[in-house]
């Protein structure tokens, strides 16, 4: 009998339902080739269910999800909606609660896709961000008060456990390991003036690193100086793991450097629970139903969500026929492709079956 997965399909809000449909066509050619099955459950989560109900995320939802093998998530953020209530109220609450502790970004130039760095190709842009995901700055920690008066204080706290830090580090330490290129793990911090906080990721890193993983070199790099070389010399990395900040903010930068938000997946990733996969570029709402926008970061999305699921194979082929497209697409940008969007869902789903 073959398998059959349980996911979750999440569209949300603004193009997310039309790269979603892309993405599910594409797992959908990977399932018949490979020999899986996919049993699809839609949510309407979203910025147009709060404004009818408001209502962001029943609480009866997080246990729900929590019963299939995976989510797939399109976009979440509504042009009527104050930002911060679906981010928050959605995408960060499943990070947490579903405890997915690591954001994992590929950054990765896919060939005949123009990059901004000069010089560089798909040769040297091929890099993974293994981000932490539910501490940090995101934590939440703090408040504001004295609110509206001069005297107005408001606190957000950078605050990490051992816990957190080591279960992230060996997560990252691990794929170096499976990833097996230049088996090299760059820590990104800021030693310097986070005196604290990446003062413990420095320790954890280098004693992780120095009883477990003798077979993977250890770097460190600040935050700001790992922009730098993301853009000068992007060839250097192998596997980064940061923070949850710092993650953020690096892997806009990565998205840019391999063509942009077009291309650019994540998975929230929990090794022992359920993870959710997504495009990492936003409902992008002007683009809404016009059948233009690049479905290809939620295709990769896809490949993440089937190498977690253990579907190597059909993984592999779902890559292979985005680097099967990419090289035929005009651009990445919405309306920029040569292509619909339904099209370029077509060619890679064709790709896929071979
Ligand atoms: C991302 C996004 C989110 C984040 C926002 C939408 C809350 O920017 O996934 O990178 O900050 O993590
Ligand atoms: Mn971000």
């Amino acid at each position: 009998m073959s398998k059959t997965y349980k996911i979750a399909v999440l569209p949300g809000d603004g193009t997310g339902p039309e790269v979603v449909r892309e993405g599910v066509k594409v797992l959908e050619s990977a399932a018949r080739k490979f020999g899986f099955k996919l049993e699809l459950t839609a949510y309407d989560f979203g910025g147009d269910r709060y404004l009818k109900t408001g209502e962001v995320l029943p609480d009866s939802a997080v246990g729900e999800l929590r019963g299939f093998d995976a989510i797939f998530l399109g976009a979440i953020g509504h042009p009527d909606v104050k930002p911060g209530i679906l981010e928050k109220g959605i995408l960060l609450r499943l990070r947490f609660e579903l405890d997915q502790y690591i954001n994992l970004r590929p950054v990765k130039l896919y060939p005949g896709v123009d990059t901004p760095l000069k010089d560089k190709g798909p040769e040297q842009i091929d890099y993974v961000v293994v981000r932490e995901n539910t501490g940090g700055l995101y934590t939440g920690t703090g408040g504001i008060s004295m609110k509206d008066t001069p005297n107005e204080v408001a606190i957000q706290s950078m605050v990490y456990t051992r816990f957190q830090v080591d279960r992230c580090l060996r997560y990252a330490f691990e794929y170096a390991m499976k990833r097996n290129k230049r088996k090299t793990l760059a820590l990104c911090g800021k030693t310097n003036v986070l005196t604290f906080v990446y003062d413990l990721w420095e320790r954890a890193f280098h004693e992780m690193g120095a009883k477990a993983f003798p077979d993977v070199k250890r770097e460190y790099y600040h935050v700001d100086a790992t922009c730098m070389w993301m853009i000068k010399n992007p060839e250097w990395f192998d596997v980064i793991v940061t923070g949850n900040m710092f993650g953020d903010i690096i892997t806009d930068l990565g998205a840019i450097t391999q063509g942009g938000m077009g291309i650019a997946a994540g998975g929230n990733i929990n090794p022992g629970g359920v993870s959710m996969f997504e495009p990492i570029g936003g409902s992008a709402p002007k683009y809404t139903g016009k059948n233009v926008i690049n479905p290809l970061a939620c295709v990769c999305a896809g490949a993440m969500m089937l190498e977690t699921l253990g579907e190597t194979a059909a993984a592999q082929a779902v890559e292979a026929g985005v680097m099967s497209v990419t090289p035929r697409l005009k651009g990445l940008g919405a309306g920029k492709m040569g292509f619909s969007t339904t099209e370029v869902g077509d060619m890679v789903a064709q790709s896929v079956a071979g």
